[in-house]
């Protein structure tokens, strides 16, 4: 894994919803390499640094994109940033989707703030790729016209019936699968819906890939500070570092239980 750690102009920002603001930064080293799911770890003025998935990578342009919620402190500080502002980033981070068959069928499915990543994995895709995506309502959705330019089947659940499909993400998958074939899942937000997913790709014998959400340190693998519980092939429980052996785990691997 190589990664590098500088400061990068930032040269857009753009609020995508309440408290959801997304940054286009300059990094032509980190995008030229980045691959889908792999994240950066950012500086800001409190102690450690916080991780933020790579939404989209323009290799051609240098930049990537980066999709915030302001939770706390980090993320507040960073949903601050503007044009002309520097961004200390260290990254490209983690292992990152397999995404290396994009002509396979692929379903990805994100919850709230996970729609983020799902982008980077569907923009591989395009038109092989149906997203289903959930948020709590209507003021909540996030990068539908971005999905929507990349030719894929687009599903937004909500969980008011507000837009799209009353209803969680796991029941559109369930409906999904029961019509199509799909050959692997991509999936990312609130650990309950992860599971359900993993659940109902096992039910129907569908690959499933899971990025973790864990708090970090030092997301190099250095610090013991993003443990999960983790199988071994042979049913054998471990425990992996999220920053290093993840964020991406296949769904056998993990136990949510
Ligand atoms: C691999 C990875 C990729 C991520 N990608 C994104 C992304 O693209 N966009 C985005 O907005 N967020 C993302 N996150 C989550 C983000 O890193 C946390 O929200 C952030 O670190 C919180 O820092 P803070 O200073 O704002 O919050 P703090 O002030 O430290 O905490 C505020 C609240 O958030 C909770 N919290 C802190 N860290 C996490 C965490 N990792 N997961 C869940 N809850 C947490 C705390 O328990 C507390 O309740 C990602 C996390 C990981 C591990
Ligand atoms: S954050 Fe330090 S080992 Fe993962």
């Amino acid at each position: 894994m190589s990664y590098l750690q500088k400061q990068f102009p930032i040269l857009d920002t753009k609020c995508l919803a309440k408290d959801i603001h997304e940054l286009v930064v300059s990094c032509p080293e980190i995008a030229s390499q980045a691959i889908a799911g792999q994240f950066v770890n950012i500086r800001t003025s409190h102690t450690l640094r916080r991780p933020i998935s790579i939404c989209g990578i323009d290799a051609e342009k240098g930049t990537i994109r980066l999709v915030v919620k302001a939770q706390g402190k980090g993320t507040d500080e960073i949903c601050r940033m503007r044009p002309g502002d520097t961004i200390d980033l260290l990254g490209p981070l983690g292992n990152g989707f397999d995404v290396k068959n994009s002509n396979l069928k692929a379903v990805v499915v994100g919850g709230g703030i996970g729609a983020a990543p799902m982008y980077g994995v569907a923009s591989v895709y395009g038109k092989n790729c149906a997203a289903i995506l959930g948020f709590r309502d209507s003021a909540d959705v996030i990068l539908e016209k971005d999905f929507q330019a990349l030719g894929c089947e687009l599903l937004i659940c909500t969980d008011n019936g507000t837009r799209g499909f009353h209803g969680f993400t796991t029941q559109m998958l369930e409906n999904y699968l029961k019509e199509n074939h799909v050959d692997i899942i991509h999936t990312c937000g609130p650990k309950p819906m992860m599971k359900g997913v993993k659940d109902i790709a096992e039910k129907y014998g569908v690959r499933c890939q899971i990025s973790m959400d864990e708090r970090m340190a030092c997301g190099i693998g250095a610090c013991l500070g993003c443990a999960c519980k983790t199988k071994k092939e042979d049913g054998s429980s471990t425990y992996s570092h999220v920053c290093k052996h993840g964020p991406v785990f296949e769904a056998q691997q993990l136990d949510f239980d």
